[in-house]
């Protein structure tokens, strides 16, 4: 089977972007690949956190996997720290990446502009991290968002660097983009992706909202100043509406084409009462799954424990071949 690698940042509470544009393709993967997913709790601290607050999203991002679909009998879910092989890898490869590649990354740009008093090297370095993340697997195929389509690349070009340095070591991995992988974006601006850590949480929608905050927020999104109010699907000049759609669609499992012919001379105001009802119904049954798992510790730890000791056999292997290659003495 395939080998895939993929996980969340607990850097605020997952939103229904993390799940229509990530866990929805993790879910349906489960039966044709071998899967790991993970939640990464070391790339969220590129980011100022607060330890309790890391603490509870990092818990809830699990559980949330959970209850979202993912199965533990069947993936390996676990947390990024608890297999230290991937810092140790990331060091490692850390010595084999150029500083004008991360220079390059448009992420590190991007966030950097958006947080100028904390440009650590942790976030510099985050895309070296993710090269391990995957490269410490074998992982061939890691399902990826647009945005994440430069790390991946630069995952490649490090692996094979590597490789041609001390001969094939490493897996190459393939980004593999997910039939149906919808990119949900910010109610509050439609042009940008929506983002749990975003400064307006009016912009985003967080997979354990109360219906009533979700219906607020559907209300308020952005749309746009048609006079006509025109209800179609395109991307450019209809950002906030088809944003609308994606969201209705992603939440009724029915198709764009066959949605927009019913909003006909119809207004935006009755689309956004059509998408709140729709989230909400979607949402309610994962939030009934998510609050039972959440109360029980104990299971959760057990899971963790299980995933953490599968991912560790593996990566740990990787780790031994790497410093094998460049020359580090083994352990006694
Ligand atoms: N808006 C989105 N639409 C579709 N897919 C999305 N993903 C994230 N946002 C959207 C996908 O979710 C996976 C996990 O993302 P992440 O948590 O590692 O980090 P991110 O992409 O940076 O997500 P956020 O929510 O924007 O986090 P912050 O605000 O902390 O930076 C990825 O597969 C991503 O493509």
């Amino acid at each position: 089977k395939p080998v895939v690698l993929s996980g969340c940042q607990p850097s605020g509470q997952l939103t229904i972007g993390n799940y229509m544009g990530a866990l929805r393709q993790w879910i349906g993967m489960q039966d044709s690949h071998d899967c790991h997913f993970m939640v990464v709790d070391l790339h969220a601290i590129t980011v100022r956190q607060d330890p309790q607050a890391l603490r509870e999203a990092t818990l809830d991002g699990i559980a949330l996997y959970i209850a979202c679909g993912l199965d533990p009998n069947k993936s390996k879910l676990f947390l990024q720290s608890h297999v230290p092989a991937h810092a140790q890898l990331a060091w490692v490869l850390n010595c084999f990446t150029q500083m004008g590649e991360l220079n390059r990354m448009t992420q590190f740009k991007d966030k950097s502009q958006r947080n100028e008093s904390n440009v650590n090297v942790g976030l510099f370095t985050y895309p070296v991290l993710m090269a391990a993340d995957i490269l410490a697997y074998g992982a061939n195929q890691v399902p990826v968002g647009d945005d994440q389509k430069q790390h991946l690349e630069l995952s490649r070009d490090i692996a094979t660097r590597f490789n041609n340095i001390y001969g094939d070591t490493l897996v190459v991995p393939e980004p593999f983009i997910p039939p149906h992988g919808a990119r949900i974006m910010s109610l509050q601006d439609p042009t940008k992706k929506m983002s749990k850590s975003d400064d307006n949480p009016g912009s985003y929608i967080g997979l354990l909202e109360e219906p009533k905050k979700i219906v607020k927020k559907i209300k308020r999104a952005v749309t746009d100043s048609d006079e006509q109010a025109r209800i179609y699907f395109d991307p450019q000049e209809k950002a906030g509406v088809s944003n609308l759609l994606t969201l209705l669609s992603g939440a009724t499992g029915r198709s764009i084409e066959e949605l927009v012919p019913e909003y006909e001379g119809k207004m935006y105001g009755h689309l956004k009462g059509d998408v709140a009802d729709a989230v909400v119904a979607f949402l309610e049954p994962m939030q009934t799954r998510y609050q039972a798992l959440r109360s029980d510790r104990a299971a959760l730890d057990e899971i963790l424990q299980s995933g953490a000791a599968q991912a560790k056999e593996r990566a740990e292997a990787t780790l031994k071949q790497v410093y094998d290659a460049v020359g580090f003495i083994p352990p006694l």
